[in-house]
């Protein structure tokens, strides 16, 4: 079996999504035919939208993209079937587990963040019924957004957290946007409120170096996993006393390759920061972080990483079962997950 189809058939647990990043070309076509039939502007075409193989955009140019795609998702059907399709991509890419995240959004007169929220929770209940995998949603905080619209997010989360209906699917808060924008230890009293509410965080941390603001946020001993780190490692442009929180708090690591050569911030795959934490034996996990915009999926990340690193097997095995850990559920729920893992693990080597 070649390295591709053995990445594929591995069972796998993705939890660096962001929605709206991962819409799949299709998605983004099917968008923009019907916003033509609406509105007679100039729409990028979908090849623009998403960053090819061999391609980069600065972070700016990313973040860029987001705003046309958010132009594009501006009524609930919409939102449905994005999801929709989403959860279908990874569940068919043999992601077992996947905790998606997304800031909620509304638009005048069409939908509300809680329209938002509970057409996404809704759509990942119908798919978890009809696709063999488990879907948990973290909502996300944009640091370019302002710290009033932190606490609203919060409000948002901790609502539906106890919902009736969906109180098992929220486990958490991500803190993402712009990591030019905005100062995160501005939102340490948010993560503080949400911790005490029981939600998880997953922040993105030194996406780009900025050792004061990541020393401060590491310091509250508030985070949970970790969103690229990539400044973080002193072989990678962190400092020591960085690295001293890493593994003081055993935190995981959400890698994400091809995001990160694609947007500039690691200048090639082999130069990339997930050698320096495996040589430290910490947890990493592969991640796909906005697989449509990248134009990757979770496979393709385990195969770039295989290839970089000379990964074996084993070590692609090792890094699904990783995963189980970091996963944002409860000790009994892990345990269910990572006996999946390790049996369908046991068949995908019986095939090879
Ligand atoms: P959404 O929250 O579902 O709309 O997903 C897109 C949003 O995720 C963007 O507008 C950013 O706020 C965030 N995002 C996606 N990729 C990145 C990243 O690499 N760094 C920081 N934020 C990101
Ligand atoms: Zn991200």
């Amino acid at each position: 079996m070649d390295l591709l189809t053995y990445c594929k058939r591995l069972p796998k647990i993705e939890l660096h999504a962001h929605l709206t990043g991962s819409l799949s070309d299709e998605t983004v076509l099917k968008l923009l035919n019907s916003k033509l039939k609406c509105v007679h502007v100039n729409l990028p075409k979908s090849a623009e939208v998403t960053i090819r193989r061999g391609h980069r955009r600065t972070l700016e140019e990313c973040f860029q993209i987001f705003g046309i795609l958010h132009y594009l998702i501006d009524n609930l059907e919409t939102v449905k079937n994005i999801t929709r399709d989403v959860i279908q991509e990874f569940a068919s890419d043999n992601v077992k587990y996947l905790e998606l995240r997304t800031t909620p959004k509304s638009v005048p007169n069409k939908m509300t963040k809680k329209d938002y929220i509970e057409t996404v929770l809704e759509a990942i209940l119908q798919e978890m019924k009809t696709n063999c995998i488990t879907v948990r949603l973290l909502l996300s905080i944009d640091r370019s957004r302002g710290i009033d619209d932190a606490w609203n997010t919060l409000q948002l989360a901790k609502e539906y957290k106890t919902h009736e209906i969906y109180k098992n699917l929220i486990c958490g808060l991500d803190v993402s946007g712009n990591p030019a924008c905005g100062n995160l230890t501005n939102y340490i009293p948010v993560l503080e409120e949400a911790k005490k509410c029981g939600l998880k965080l997953a922040i993105h941390l030194a996406e780009i170096p900025n050792e004061a603001e990541t020393l401060a946020v590491l310091r509250t001993g508030l985070v949970d996993r970790i969103g690229h780190g990539t400044f973080i490692h002193p072989s990678s442009g962190g400092s020591q006393e960085l690295l001293y929180y890493v593994q003081h708090y055993h935190l995981p690591l959400e890698l994400c390759l091809s995001s990160n050569v694609k947007c500039g911030t690691v200048k090639n795959i082999e130069d990339h920061h997930l050698a320096h934490w495996r040589k430290e034996n910490h947890p990493v996990i592969i991640c796909t972080d906005d697989k449509g915009v990248f134009s990757t999926s979770l496979s393709e990340e385990f195969h770039l990483c295989a290839e970089a690193f000379n990964l074996s097997q084993n070590e692609l095995n090792e890094l699904c079962i990783t995963a189980v850990e970091a996963t944002f559920q409860s000790q009994h729920e892990k345990q269910k997950l990572a006996q999946l893992i390790q049996n369908e693990l046991k068949s995908c080597t019986a095939i090879n």
